[in-house]
């Protein structure tokens, strides 16, 4: 068996030095304000030691309408530029890439009484129970405005692009999801009007930020929830074939919902659970696909890369779990990861792997 996933990646016009990306993952280790701490440039040091040559930065908010948890990084004012940019260097020292995940939760947690979570339309969330405020267009257009000023800020601190987050049940993914989107508007209607806010936000940033600068999205190919609520395959494979043709850089295929029946997290027992929407997505598409979700040894990923279109392969647990794993494939070729899938890092209060929290 070949080497596929250590050659060198084209993505967008940025070389990464291979096919293995490190997932969105919050580490919970930033300051109550959303500042970078020391402890968040260890852990990035640590994860772009470890060999990944894209690192996807934890979900950023885009803007502060109070809903989120403390101790996560932010990027929706100027103020975090800073601390931001001593993480791009500390990556980019390590001669890996890094991208920062932006988006916003939606209705599907709260944290701010005083601030209703928004939605495109007035429709109760089936997980959290919290009926969304409907956005007005006026309202929608502000939102694309503060995605295009998070990847703005995001450029400033050297970052080599950014990823919409469009899955899991956050707000875009609710944009996507004709259950969530009852809008008769241009941001709704039918595919292409449910998905005008994410190629708006996309080509806002487009023209705002460098040709060199990276547009990713993540999207769900299914909530896997057969109730009229989920977000299902044949949509989302519509979805993406549409905003392959707007331009984005690579497409991470992702599954489930946050604090679902199905979550974007499975157990142990499920091994690259995306890989069947995302090969049949990688095959209709032009646009590099990025397959995540229950990947933990080098010869599945191997074995993926060298039998399919699928561009690239990302990890979170696995390298939650050990950072240093991608090095250790490279070095030692089988060597798999001790991660037990058990998910007692997936929490909004912390997110670092409870086997090995302080090593
Ligand atoms: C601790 C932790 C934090 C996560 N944070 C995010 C996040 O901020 N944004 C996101 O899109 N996904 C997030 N995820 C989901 C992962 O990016 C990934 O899609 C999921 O864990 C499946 O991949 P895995 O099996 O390699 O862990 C998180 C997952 C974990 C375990
Ligand atoms: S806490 Fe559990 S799921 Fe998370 S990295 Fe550690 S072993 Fe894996």
């Amino acid at each position: 068996m070949g080497r596929k996933a250590f050659v060198k990646n084209i993505i967008g016009k940025v070389t990464v030095k291979n096919r293995l990306v490190r997932s969105a993952a919050g580490s919970g280790v930033a300051s109550k304000e959303g500042y970078v701490t020391d402890d968040v440039r260890k852990w990035y040091e640590k994860v772009a030691d470890g060999g990944a040559g894209l690192i996807i930065s934890e979900m950023m908010t885009a803007w502060d309408d109070g809903n989120f948890p403390e101790n996560y990084l932010r990027i929706d004012d100027d103020v975090y530029i800073d601390g931001l940019t001593s993480v791009a260097d500390i990556v980019h020292k390590r001669n890996s890439k890094i991208i920062a995940q932006i988006g916003n939760y939606g209705s599907l947690l709260h944290w701010e009484a005083n601030k209703p979570p928004v939605g495109p339309s007035k429709i109760k969330d089936e997980i959290s129970g919290i009926t969304a405020k409907a956005l007005s267009e006026k309202e929608i257009r502000e939102i694309i405005n503060y995605f295009i000023d998070a990847a703005i800020r995001a450029e400033k601190a050297g970052f080599d692009g950014v990823q919409i987050h469009a899955a899991h049940g956050f707000l875009l993914n609710k944009f996507i999801n004709p259950y969530y989107n009852r809008r008769n508007d241009a941001y709704g209607k039918d595919t292409e009007g449910r998905s005008k806010i994410i190629v708006d936000i996309h080509n806002g940033i487009s023209k705002a930020c460098g040709d060199k600068f990276l547009v990713l999205l993540k999207i769900n190919s299914s909530d896997f929830i057969d109730d009229d609520y989920g977000f299902k395959f044949d949509e989302s494979r519509k979805v993406c074939n549409y905003l392959s043709s707007v331009g984005f850089d690579a497409i991470e295929i992702s599954s489930g919902l946050a604090g679902g029946k199905i979550t974007p997290a499975r157990p142990i027992n499920e091994v690259a659970y995306n890989l069947e929407h995302t090969k049949i997505i990688s095959e209709d598409i032009q646009t590099p696909v990025i397959l995540v979700g229950g990947i933990r040894s080098f010869d599945i990923a191997e074995e993926i890369l060298s039998s399919t279109s699928i561009h690239s392969i990302a990890m979170t647990r696995a390298l939650t779990y050990e950072p240093e794993l991608i090095k250790r494939w490279e070095e030692e070729g089988k060597v798999k990861s001790k991660c037990i899938a058990c998910n007692k890092c997936f929490t909004t209060e912390g997110q670092m792997c409870v086997f090995n929290i302080g090593k």
